[in-house]
Parts: structure tokens; sequence; C-alpha cells
């Protein structure tokens, strides 16, 4: 059985994610890892598939943006480190901790509740002295998943500071809340100190004044905690921008994210050249219907299009209810048979119409979104400057309606629908 019948899917080329990982790993100098950043269903390619591909292609660390992002990656077994980006709610800790998952930490008072938490639930649950659940009389760990269990119960919960030079998001901002956030880490028996980490908020754009005022910031941070007499864990600093263009920042981890898909951070990182990076995904779907007018004609919602007579007006089953933006209505091109035609009339939320001149188009034949065919492509630069956004942004617009196909060496190795996952099972018919 097919894992999908929709005529829409994603496909996502697991080999241009390898071969992204590698550029990056030979422009970045031998120590410093990389921590593959999946987070927002790996910027839309799909969370499990790219950390598997990126961890095998040499990635050592994930990133994500909250627990729930990270336990979807514990789930499918991945047990390499995993670091929350975003802010943990102190509700969630104790989830963190026995997933083995890394907070991001930044506030005093998150760090004492934190503290409280684990140490009322650890309490309950007595550990033995490898810091694991109880064994059974015959000294078994209890009957879990072996995989599940090499993550959970460890004595401590691993966290990165997260100091705030100038992005102005999250992150501790004056020495006195640094020096207060790491004693209390010191103090307790509950954390590992695994990380201090900012965030840059111009890396990608070609004034670079900031950018090293923010990362002269971060050096005066962590010289200030050197001369406390604190021994640094892992440092990072940067995101794929900033590796693009110093690399030699790359202290112990490098942040990569929209890199690792094959995108450029911005159009002025684009044109530099650096690296030659291949956009892994692509927008794919098949023609539903075919029309030719015999007479003027309204196409769409509001009619703002009038097809001419003889015009040529193909539907296509994508729209933005699967993330196919309205604003490209009237605006946005597909791919057929390696030319480019126009979105006509306004995307509706499942569909919308293509106006066909040259060719003759059929029922199912495939059309492209993003991507490539023959040599044109559309990429998502091109999309995200028309509808007045980021490529990051069109990459996540991608949902969960969309199934993702996963293809290495030219073949499918997998098939993700999150619609049949949640489809509850057929009734049986039974007659009255
Ligand atoms: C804290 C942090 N680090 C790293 C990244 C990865 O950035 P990029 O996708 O530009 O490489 C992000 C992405 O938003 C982030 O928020």
């Amino acid at each position: 059985m097919e894992k999908y019948d929709r005529d829409t899917w994603v496909e996502v080329n697991l080999d241009d994610i390898r071969s992204n990982i590698h550029t990056f790993r030979k422009h970045i100098p031998e120590k410093t890892q990389i921590m593959a950043v999946v987070k927002a269903d790996g910027y839309g390619h799909g969370s499990i598939e790219v950390a598997r591909e990126a961890l095998a292609a040499g990635a050592t660390s994930l990133a994500v943006a909250f627990l729930d992002e990270g336990i979807v990656l514990r789930k499918a077994g991945i047990t390499c480190p995993i670091l929350i980006l975003g802010y943990t709610p102190i509700r969630a800790v104790q989830k963190a901790y026995e997933w083995n998952i890394s907070c991001t930490v930044f506030q005093t008072n998150w760090i004492k509740k934190a503290e409280k938490i684990v140490n009322k639930k650890q309490g309950k649950k007595k550990v033995n002295k490898h810091g694991d659940k109880p064994e059974d009389k015959h000294g078994n760990q209890p009957d879990q998943d072996k995989k599940e269990e090499s993550i959970q119960g460890r004595k401590r919960l691993s966290v990165h500071i997260n100091i705030d030079t100038g992005m102005g998001r999250l992150g501790v901002r004056t020495k006195k809340v640094l020096l207060s956030v790491v004693k209390g880490i010191y103090k307790s028996d509950v954390f590992q100190w695994d990380g201090v980490y900012t965030h840059f908020a111009t890396a990608d754009s070609q004034d670079i004044t900031y950018l090293n005022h923010q990362f002269e910031r971060f050096q005066s941070y962590l010289e200030f905690l050197r001369e406390k007499g604190h021994k640094l864990p892992a440092i990072h600093c940067c995101n794929t921008a900033a590796t693009m263009t110093h690399p030699e920042w790359g202290f112990h981890f490098i942040r990569l994210g929209i890199g690792m898909y094959g995108l450029y951070p911005s159009v002025y990182l684009k044109s530099l050249n650096i690296l030659n990076l291949k956009p892994a995904l692509q927008v794919k779907t098949r023609v539903s219907n075919v029309k030719f007018m015999q007479k003027s004609f309204g196409i769409g919602y509001g009619v703002t299009y009038s097809a001419s007579p003889g015009e040529q007006i193909i539907t296509l089953p994508i729209g933005y209810g699967d993330g196919f933006s309205r604003l490209l209505s009237n605006k946005g091109s597909v791919l057929l048979q390696g030319q480019r035609f126009s979105v006509v009339g306004r995307v509706t939320m499942d569909q919308c119409m293509v106006s066909v001149d040259k060719i003759k188009a059929k029922v199912g034949d495939e059309v492209v979104i993003y991507g490539r065919s023959g040599n044109e492509e559309i990429t998502l630069e091109e999309v995200a400057e028309q509808i007045g956004t980021i490529n990051y942004e069109v990459a996540c617009m991608l949902n969960y309606r969309i199934p993702r196909v996963y293809i290495k060496q030219h073949k499918v190795v997998s098939v993700r629908n999150l619609l049949e996952s949640i489809n509850p099972k057929p009734r049986k018919h039974t007659e009255k």
C-alpha cells in the first residue's frame, strides 16, 4: 500500500544534506564539531531523517527549539547530545532530565527552581550507583526499552548558558547575572555545565560592525569567567552565516542550520561564493485538471484573473493549507517539462491554477513547485523575495499535510506521511 495518496510531495535528497555537512566540515578547524540544528522539523525537511543523515555525515550533536522536538528524536532512537536552544518551562525540566536533553539556561531563578524539582523527583525515585533506575532482584534494569534506559535516569541535567551579546532575545545580559547562574550550577549536584554560547544577530549582512561588537562582548564574558577561576565548558557562537565568514570562530561547536539544508543565510552571503551548497528540498505535484477556455472565463476566488479564449489553464493540488502562500496569487511560477509558467488567480487552501502555453499539459503530469526541471529552477530565495520573507520561512511553511519522500542515490529510501500517523484506524463496517 502507498504511504500517501495525494499527488503533492516534498522530496528531500539526503545525499545533499551529507554533502553540505562535508562542505562545512572541510571549512572549519578540525577540532570544531558540528551541532546540526534540526528545529522546526528540520526546517521543514523532517527532523528525524535529517538528524540521522547529519550524524552519519559527521555532526556530533543536535539542536532543537523546545523539549518536545528533542523527545521526537530520542523516541526515534537518537542518543547523541541534544540541546534545546529555547527556554524550557520549569514544568518541563524533569522531562528534559529524564530524556537527557540539555537545556539553555540564563536565569538565576530558573536554576533554583529546576534544582528543587529534580531533587524532589530524584528523591522519590531511588537510583542505583550508576544513576540508573533501580534494578530488579535479578540485577536487570526495569522492563523498559534498552535504548530508552540508556538515556534516562542520568544523575545530572545538562545545561548550556546563553549569553545575550546583542541578539536581544534570550541570555544573560550582565556579568553579575552570569556569575550567579554559574554559581547556581556549581553549587548544586543536579546540573552539569556543558556549554556556554551566544547567538549573532547580523552575521548574514555585509556590514560587520555589529557582528564584531557581539564577538568582542562574548570574548569579554568568557575572559571574565576565566578570571573568576572557572574552567569553561564547550564554547559555541557560530550559526551558518558566521561559520561561512569566520570559520576560525568555531571554538568547540558550530550550530549549523540553514547551510546544512543547502540554503544560504542571505542573498549577500550567497553572492560571496564562499561555499558551494546543494539545496536538498524540492516540492512537486501533479496536474489534476486541464481546461482550454472557449471564451474568456474567471479564475478562482474573487476572480482576480480572467482567462482568454484559447488559454490553457491547469489546476494543481497544492495551496496555502500546505504552506504554498496565498501571497503567490497571480505572482508565483511553477515548472512543467522544464518550462516556467505563472500562477493565475488566487491560491486557494488546497489548490491553485496555472496558465500554460506552448506545451500541452495532461492530467498526472509532474510539476515542480520549488526545485529544478530541465534548465529551470525555482529557488526558495526567489519565492521568499516574491512574498517578502526569507528562505528559512518558505521551507518551514511546508507543513505536515505534505508527505516527505527521502532520496538517496536516486532511490526513494523512506517516506514520512504524518497524516497517516494521525489517521484513526478504519472501523469495520458492520451490517445492521
Ligand atoms: C540559537 C541558534 N543557533 C543556531 C541557529 C542556526 O542558524 P542558521 O540556520 O542560520 O544556521 C539558530 C537558528 O535560528 C538559532 O536560533
